[in-house]
């Protein structure tokens, strides 16, 4: 049944997706990362698609198989992935970033495995790009998505993002709840509109979410560009 309200109403749209963890290399044989699996990311893809767009589908290192008829860009690290956004940018009505992706990386990669020394070792980390930021400066008429994963003041911090980065909506989620986050394929999300609307979803697998923000999507109003 989720099918039927948006049947291929994304026909002739081109829907930009990340999805997935990055990576950033300490050095030959190590990284930094974190939970993100993919599954939100891969079945918004399948969603986006069975609505009838052309999928892009951006993804960081994950366990998972792209849905048939997507385009798969496979990237390992923030500035990879912000590299594969910006370059798919522009062909693109509707990006939604569900990726995780990592807020700092190495200020240097080693290029041989780092041995150890005597006494304690400090790893400098720097700032990667904002890439839902970087976009909500650069949207126009583009509609533009972030999810925000948080573990408390779930409203207040997903409607900071919501602003920040002049999304027109995120999807909030608590990973700490039950039934909800990483690995799982069952999510428990909150939408948060431009217009100040909130939708509270229950507890569904996360290709059923998937459908509920596509058809959210198809009826945002498209006259809200900033
Ligand atoms: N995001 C991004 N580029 C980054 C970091 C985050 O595009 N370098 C996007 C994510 O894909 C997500 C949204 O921004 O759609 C929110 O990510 P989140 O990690 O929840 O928020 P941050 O702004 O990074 O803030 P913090 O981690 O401090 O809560
Ligand atoms: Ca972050």
């Amino acid at each position: 049944h989720f099918f039927n309200k948006s049947s291929l109403k994304l026909k002739g749209k081109t829907v930009l997706i990340t999805a997935g963890p990055t990576r950033e290399k300490i050095d030959p044989v190590r990284f930094i990362t974190n939970h993100s699996t993919g599954k939100m990311g891969y079945a918004l893809a399948e969603a986006a698609k069975k609505a009838g767009a052309k999928v892009i589908l951006v993804s960081g290192p994950v366990q998972l198989s792209p849905p048939p008829g997507v385009d798969i860009v496979k990237i390992e690290s923030a500035d990879e992935m912000y590299h594969a956004v910006m370059n798919n940018f522009v062909g693109a009505d509707i990006i939604i970033k569900t990726a995780a992706v990592a807020d700092y990386t190495p200020k240097v990669s080693y290029e041989h495995k780092m041995k150890k020394q005597p006494g304690d070792k400090v790893i400098e980390l720097e700032r990667t790009k904002d890439i839902l930021s970087e976009l909500g400066t650069k949207k126009r008429n583009k509609i533009l998505i972030g999810f925000a994963a948080e573990t408390e003041n779930v409203e207040e911090y997903a409607v900071k993002k919501l602003k920040a980065k002049n999304a027109d909506m995120i999807v909030a989620n608590n990973v700490k709840a039950e039934g909800a986050g990483f690995g799982r394929d069952t999510n428990i999300v909150t939408l948060f509109k431009r217009d100040g609307t909130k939708i509270e979803l229950p507890l569904m697998s996360k290709l059923e979410v998937a459908h509920k923000i596509i058809e959210e999507i198809i009826v945002l109003p498209k006259d809200l560009e900033s």
